[in-house]
C-alpha cells in the first residue's frame, strides 16, 4: 500500500520503493509537513511540530498563537495570519483582505491519477500509481483547497496539484497558488538549478543555501532558458554517486516560481509553482482553480538516482507520443544551411544528397509561407510562398517523398508579424496594452491565444497545410518572451489571468495538432531550449534543446539538460563548421558523437560539403541505428563534467539489463605532456566481463581484453590524451550477451 492514512494518530504515510513522505494533523488541525527522504516506517510528529519547545527563556510565557505558526512546519502555507515564510497560497476577499487559514478536513485514496482539466500531467494506471487527496478548508472565507499526492512507487517520484474551490457566496480573489511546498529542517543544503541564455541554455549551478530566499524563476511567459523549473536541495557532500538529493521540477511552460528559503529557525521551505508577480484569478462563488503538477523525487544516493527517477517516470509516465518506442527518422532541417535563402530546387537538391547518404527526413524550417523572405515579414500568414516554392509545398513534399524520405515542416503558431496580412485584418487579436506601443522582439508580437477564437482561427490554417501535404513531422517554434500585457477581450479584473490562460491556450493548441495528427512526430522550440520543460514533453517527445548547435558549446547544455530530460527528448544535430554561433571548428566525428546522445539529426546543407566529410554521414547514421535504443532507453550516468583544470566531458548510457554501455568521452582541450586519464565508470555489472569495441575514434590497446564491471568501476580504465575538441566512442558488450 503505498498510501496510508492513520485517521487515528491523524498521520499519512506516502511510500515508494526507496523513499517516505510523511504529513500529520496538528492539535489545532493544520496539516504539517514530518518527513521527506529514505524510505522508513516510524517518525515522531510532536518533534517535528517542535510543540514542546519554548520559544522564550522564560518557561512560564504563554506560547501563543503567532509564535506557533512561526516555525510550524506547514505541508501548504498560508499568507496573513502569522506565518511570515514563504506561503504557498494567498487569498483576497471581496473588501480587498488577504488572509488565509487552512484547517485539516479529511483524506482519501484512490486508484490510479485523475487528469488534470487543461493541463499536461503525469498518467499510470491503478497498478502503478495511487492518489491522495487531502482536504483542508478554510472556514471564514468558505475556501475548499484540495491537495493532491499521486505516488508513482517503482520510479520513487511523487506528483503534487492543488484544486482550490471557492464553496462561499462571495467572490475571491487567489493572488499566489504554488502547487507545492514543504518544510524541511536544515542539513547545510545547497541549491542546485540549471541557468543560462539563449544558445547557453541549463547550465548547472550550485551554491549554499544561505538565509533568507534563493528564488529561480521567470516571468517572461516561457519557462525559459535563463532559469529552468527545476529545483534541488543537496545535502553536505552530494556527489553524482553519494548523497541526499530532494528535488521538484514543473510540468509547466509558463511563468513559474521556485523559492528555498531559510529562515532564522534553521528550517527550509521549498516550494514552486505559478509566478505570483503579476498572476490573480478569480474565483467566482462554485468555481475551482486547478494548479499545475510539480513533481517530486528524493535520492540518498546522488544525482545519478535523482536523475533515473526522473528519466523514468517522464518516459512512463509524461511522454504519450507513439514515437517514444518507434524509433525516429534521422533528420536534416535547412535552418542553418539556407535560412530564409531557399526555393523548391535549392530544397530538393539538399534532400537528394541527404537521401544518397541515408538521412531519413527532410524538414523544411521557417521561410515557406506568406512574404517570408527575412525575419520581418509575413509570421501569421500560413498559406505557401508559391513565389519561393513554385508549384506548392504539397509537390514538393511529394517529390522530396519520391527520393524515399520523410517531409517535415516548421510553425510558429503564436505569432505575427506587424508586416502581416493577419495582423492588418486583426490588429487586436496581438498582446498589447491600449496606448502603449507594445515592444517587438524578433520584429514580431505575440497573439492573445487566450481568446478561443484566435487559437481556433490559427489553427484552422495551420492544420490545413499540415493536412495538405499530410505532414510526417512539425517543429513548432515560439521565437520570444510575452511582454506589455493586455488582453482585448479580459476584463479589468481578470488581465491578471493572461499569462497563465496564454499557457492553457498553448496546451489546448498542442492537443488538437496531436488529437488530429495522432502519427505525427512532433518537436517543440523555442529560439531553440526556451521552452524546454515537461510540460511541452506531455505534447511532443523531443524538443530543440539550443540554437546552439557546437559540439564543444552543447557538452554543458546537454549535461544541465540530461540531468533532469530523458536523452530521447533533446533534439541534437550534426551541423556545419564553422559553427553559426561561436565560429569554432570540430571534427565532424565529435559533432557527431555529441548528438549521438539525443534525438540525431543534420543542420546543414549537404550540398556544400567535401566528399570526404560526406562519406561520414552513412557511417555515423548506421552508428545512430545501432545505438538509438540503447540510448532512448538505458541509465545516464555523468562521469566527468569539463573544467579548466580537467578539460574533458564523459558520460556513459548503460541498458537496464547492464549487458550493454557506451561511453562517449570528449577532449574540451588539450595538453601537451599529460599521460592517459584514469577514469571509473558506472552502472556495470561488477562480475560481468565486458568486451570492449572502439566505435569512434582511438582507444588505447588496453581494450582489447575482456574487462570486469568491478574492475572498470573501481581501478577504472585508462583513456588517452586527445587533441583539440577530439573525441571517441567505446561499446561495452556482456560477454555472452545476444546483440
Ligand atoms: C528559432 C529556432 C531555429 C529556427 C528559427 C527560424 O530560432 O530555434 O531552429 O527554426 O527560429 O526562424
Amino acid at each position: 500500500m503505498p498510501i496510508t492514512v492513520n485517521e487515528q494518530e491523524k498521520t499519512i504515510h506516502l511510500e515508494t520503493d526507496h523513499t517516505s513522505y510523511m504529513m500529520a494533523v496538528s492539535e489545532y488541525g493544520h496539516l504539517g509537513h514530518l518527513y521527506y527522504g529514505k524510505r522508513i516506517k516510524h517518525v515522531n510528529p510532536a518533534e517535528h511540530f517542535r510543540f514542546f519547545e519554548v520559544p522564550s527563556p522564560r518557561p512560564d510565557l504563554k506560547r501563543e498563537k503567532a509564535r506557533m505558526l512561526a516555525i510550524f512546519p506547514f505541508e501548504y502555507p498560508t499568507g496573513g495570519t502569522g506565518d511570515f515564510r514563504t506561503p504557498a497560497l494567498q487569498v483576497r476577499n471581496e473588501k480587498g483582505m488577504s488572509a488565509c487559514e487552512l484547517l485539516y478536513r479529511d483524506a482519501r485514496v484512490e486508484f490510479g491519477k485523475p487528469k488534470l482539466p487543461g493541463l499536461p500531467s503525469s498518467f499510470g494506471d491503478e497498478q502503478s500509481v495511487e492518489t491522495l487527496t487531502v482536504e483542508l478548508e478554510d472556514p471564514v472565507l468558505h475556501l475548499k483547497v484540495m491537495l493532491l499526492y499521486s505516488v508513482f512507487v517503482k520510479e520513487d517520484i511523487i506528483t503534487r496539484s492543488v484544486r482550490i474551490c471557492n464553496e462561499g457566496k462571495e467572490g475571491l480573489t487567489i493572488e499566489r497558488a504554488l502547487s507545492a511546498s514543504m518544510d524541511l529542517e536544515n542539513r547545510n543544503f545547497e541549491v542546485l538549478g540549471l541557468f543560462g541564455d539563449w544558445a547557453r541554455e541549463r547550465h548547472p549551478e550550485r551554491v549554499k543555501l544561505h538565509h533568507g530566499k534563493q528564488v529561480i524563476s521567470s516571468l517572461r511567459g516561457v519557462s525559459s532558458p535563463q532559469e529552468a523549473p527545476f529545483i534541488a536541495l543537496l545535502g553536505e557532500g552530494t556527489s553524482q554517486e553519494r548523497g541526499e538529493v530532494t528535488a521538484m521540477n514543473f510540468v509547466y511552460s509558463g511563468n513559474f516560481v521556485a523559492v528555498a528559503e531559510r529562515s532564522a529557525s534553521e528550517s527550509v521551505r521549498l516550494g514552486m509553482g505559478i509566478h505570483p508577480e503579476g498572476f490573480s484569478w478569480q474565483l467566482l462563488p462554485g468555481a475551482e482553480f486547478v494548479t499545475p503538477e510539480v513533481v517530486m523525487t528524493y535520492s540518498s544516493e546522488g544525482l545519478d538516482e535523482m536523475t533515473h527517477h526522473f528519466h523514468d517516470f517522464y518516459r512512463n509516465h509524461l511522454i504519450r507520443s507513439r514515437y517514444l518506442q518507434e524509433e525516429r527518422p534521422v533528420l536534416i532541417n535547412n535552418w542553418e544551411g539556407t535560412y530564409f535563402d531557399f526555393d523548391e530546387t535549392k530544397l530538393y537538391e539538399i534532400a537528394r544528397g541527404a537521401s544518397a547518404c541515408g538521412i531519413e527526413m527532410f524538414v523544411m524550417d521557417d521561410g515557406w509561407f506568406g512574404n517570408r523572405n527575412d525575419d520581418e515579414h509575413g509570421l501569421g500568414d500560413w498559406m505557401v510562398n508559391e513565389e519561393k516554392l513554385k508549384g506548392g509545398i504539397r509537390q514538393l513534399a511529394d517529390r522530396i517523398r519520391g527520393l524515399g524520405m520523410k517531409f517535415g515542416i516548421w510553425v510558429e503558431p503564436e505569432m505575427v508579424n506587424p508586416d502581416s496580412d493577419l495582423y492588418r485584418e486583426h490588429p487586436d487579436w496581438a498582446i498589447a496594452i491600449p496606448g502603449r506601443e507594445p515592444s517587438l522582439f524578433r520584429s514580431q508580437l505575440v497573439l492573445d491565444i487566450s481568446r478561443k477564437e484566435v487559437r481556433d482561427e490559427i489553427m484552422d490554417r495551420i492544420l490545413k497545410v499540415l493536412h495538405e501535404v499530410e505532414a510526417d513531422y512539425v517543429k513548432w517554434d515560439m521565437n520570444r518572451y510575452l511582454s506589455d500585457l493586455g488582453s482585448f477581450a479580459l476584463t479589468q479584473e481578470r488581465q491578471g489571468e493572461l499569462s497563465h490562460r496564454y499557457v492553457l491556450g498553448v496546451y489546448e493548441m498542442q492537443e488538437r495538432l496531436v488529437k488530429e495528427l495522432p502519427n505525427l512526430l512532433f518537436e517543440n522550440c523555442s529560439s531553440g531550449g526556451a521552452r524546454f520543460d515537461p510540460g511541452m514533453l506531455y505534447y511532443s517527445p523531443q524538443i530543440w534543446t539550443s540554437d546552439d548547435t557546437d559540439a564543444i558549446e552543447r557538452l554543458k547544455i546537454q549535461e544541465g539538460t540530461a540531468l533532469v530530460y530523458p536523452l530521447s527528448t533533446m533534439g541534437a544535430h550534426v551541423s556545419k563548421v564553422p559553427n553559426e554561433q561561436v565560429g569554432r571548428i570540430c571534427p565532424i566525428a565529435t559533432r557527431a558523437n555529441v548528438a549521438l546522445a539525443g534525438s540525431f539529426g543534420y543542420e546543414l546543407d549537404i550540398t556544400k560539403m567535401t566528399a570526404e566529410e560526406k562519406e561520414e554521414i552513412p557511417k555515423q547514421i548506421r552508428m545512430y541505428h545501432r545505438f538509438r535504443k540503447l540510448t532512448m532507453e538505458g541509465d545516464y550516468y555523468r562521469i566527468a563534467s569539463w573544467s579548466a583544470e580537467r578539460p574533458f566531458d564523459v558520460w556513459m548510457i548503460v541498458s537496464k539489463d547492464r549487458k550493454e554501455a557506451l561511453v562517449t568521452y570528449v577532449q574540451v582541450l588539450g595538453r601537451p605532456q599529460t599521460g592517459a586519464e584514469r577514469i571509473r565508470l558506472r552502472g556495470l555489472d561488477p562480475d560481468t566481463g565486458y568486451h570492449m569495441e572502439t566505435v569512434s575514434g582511438k582507444m588505447l590497446p588496453s581494450t582489447s581484453s575482456l574487462r570486469y564491471g568491478d574492475d572498470l568501476m573501481n581501478d577504472g580504465m585508462l583513456f588517452p590524451a586527445l587533441g583539440d575538441f577530439e573525441s571517441l566512442v567505446l561499446y561495452l558488450r556482456a560477454e555472452r550477451a545476444g546483440v
